[in-house]
């Protein structure tokens, strides 16, 4: 995050504020997310592709009525995939035109209030759902905008990608033996449905262009395909998320410009070469504009030296609020902030403070050998795919977002209380 420094006591601080200030103020665990960067990031998405695209920022990384505030301020889209995001997108005043609706198992309800609220588009998972949704829009006396997304039999990696005949994974609808071309021939004629374009999305944490300039070119032959049987030209194409970020200094980034650059010009040829109009582009990033604004602090309590292994560094927080090192085997890396230290650096572990073996956050880090307890330590690019997955397990209190901003703190998200946790008990 651009505004973490370090002052000459060695202590961090961020947007003016030292960590120790805002750990003694907001407690440990928390995150705190750096509003500016946040702004920077959705401008460079939203300059990247230009006035003929939308960005459409995934909710599922991080969502909050303040994240949708600043969205709808600096006039990204927002995807949401569920009833919550959707009604936290609604609650917090994104107009619905500008709501995309995602999922591959949407209930009744689920497509109801988006269809009621008027949202963008949805993105139709599966044959069963066309019909859904399409009796539901018919039963409101609407036409629902609906995209259909494909599987473009590219499976991507972290550093890599594998091209592959079938995609054997639960979302979508296969280009493959012609199910896609089957979709649009069906939703062509529902009468609920305004069929905008076709949708793809590869995958997560991506470093490699190549997968998505793939998809990029196989929806455009989608489009010709369509154009051929039907005499229409479906005027949208959504090409997804999946940017990486760099989690350790071994990561390498790609820049919003530069899938901008690389993806508009693909279409733009491909659609040229099959005398196509050029559609109407948009992405869906999450991870590349919210995970790098944040670092989650936390709070040293026992540290455990194992001979001739390793140290056991624990704080207070673990998988309850990052389960991506559980999950994914995920790498972060992991500073003393509090103060410097001389110390010679030590092979070290941290975890949190679960009843697991599992619950590690940060498997393999260097740490100064005389950190002790009551230390700080701060966990960088955590603003993705954390709180949006913390948990209560072991009855943990999911931490606090706070965000800073011109040297101010405050709360977005407040940390849980017991009285959060026992609310939900009956009897
Ligand atoms: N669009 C669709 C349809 C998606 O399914 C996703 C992510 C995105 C956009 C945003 O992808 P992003 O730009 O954030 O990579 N929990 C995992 C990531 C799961 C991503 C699911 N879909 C993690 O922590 O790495």
């Amino acid at each position: 995050s651009r505004t973490v420094r370090r002052n000459a006591d060695g202590v961090v601080t961020v947007g003016g504020l030292d960590v120790a200030a805002l750990a003694e103020e907001f407690g440990t665990p928390a995150y705190f997310l750096d509003e500016d960067d946040f702004r920077v990031r959705c401008r460079a998405w939203k300059d990247a592709f230009g006035p003929d695209a939308d960005v459409f920022y995934a909710g599922k990384a991080f969502l909050s009525r303040a994240i949708v505030r600043w969205l709808h301020e600096e006039g990204l889209n927002l995807d949401v995939c569920s009833g919550g995001e959707l009604a936290t997108a609604l609650a917090a005043g994104m107009p619905a035109e500008r709501i995309a609706l995602h999922g591959n198992n949407k209930s009744t309800e689920e497509i109801t209030r988006a269809v009621e609220a008027g949202v963008g588009r949805i993105v139709l998972d599966s044959f069963q759902e066309m019909v859904r949704v399409a009796h539901i829009a018919e039963r409101l006396g609407k036409r629902q905008r609906v995209q259909i997304r494909v599987t473009v039999g590219v499976e991507a990696h972290t550093h890599e990608f594998i091209a592959t005949a079938h995609e054997d994974q639960k979302f979508g609808i296969a280009l493959a033996g012609g199910q896609a071309a089957e979709a649009v021939r069906r939703a062509l004629k529902l009468d609920g449905l305004e069929l905008i374009g076709i949708h793809s999305h590869i995958g997560s944490q991506i470093f490699d262009m190549a997968g998505f300039e793939v998809s990029a070119r196989r929806v455009v032959q989608l489009l010709t395909e369509v154009r051929d049987e039907h005499g229409i030209e479906l005027p949208e194409i959504d090409l997804g998320g999946g940017l990486g970020i760099a989690y350790t200094s071994d990561d390498d980034p790609r820049e919003p410009h530069e899938i901008a650059k690389a993806l508009s010009e693909i279409v733009r040829k491909e659609c040229a070469a099959a005398g196509l109009g050029v559609p109407r582009l948009s992405v869906e990033p999450g991870r590349a504009i919210v995970g790098p604004t944040a670092f989650t602090l936390y709070e040293v309590g026992t540290v455990k030296e194992l001979e001739g292994l390793r140290t056991y560094v624990s704080v207070d927080g673990g998988m309850s609020d990052n389960i991506r090192t559980a999950l994914y085997d995920a790498e972060y890396s992991v500073a003393l902030v509090s103060r410097t230290s001389d110390a010679e650096p030590m092979l070290s572990r941290v975890v949190g403070k679960h009843c697991e073996s599992g619950d590690i956050v940060v498997r393999d880090a260097f740490l100064p050998a005389d950190v002790a307890p009551g230390d700080l330590l701060a966990v960088p690019a955590t603003g993705a795919y954390c709180r949006s997955m913390a948990s209560n397990y072991n009855h943990a209190l999911r931490p606090p977002v706070v965000a800073v901003k011109d040297g101010e703190a405050r709360v977005i998200v407040r940390r849980e209380t017991e009285e959060d946790l026992l609310r939900l008990d009956v009897g």
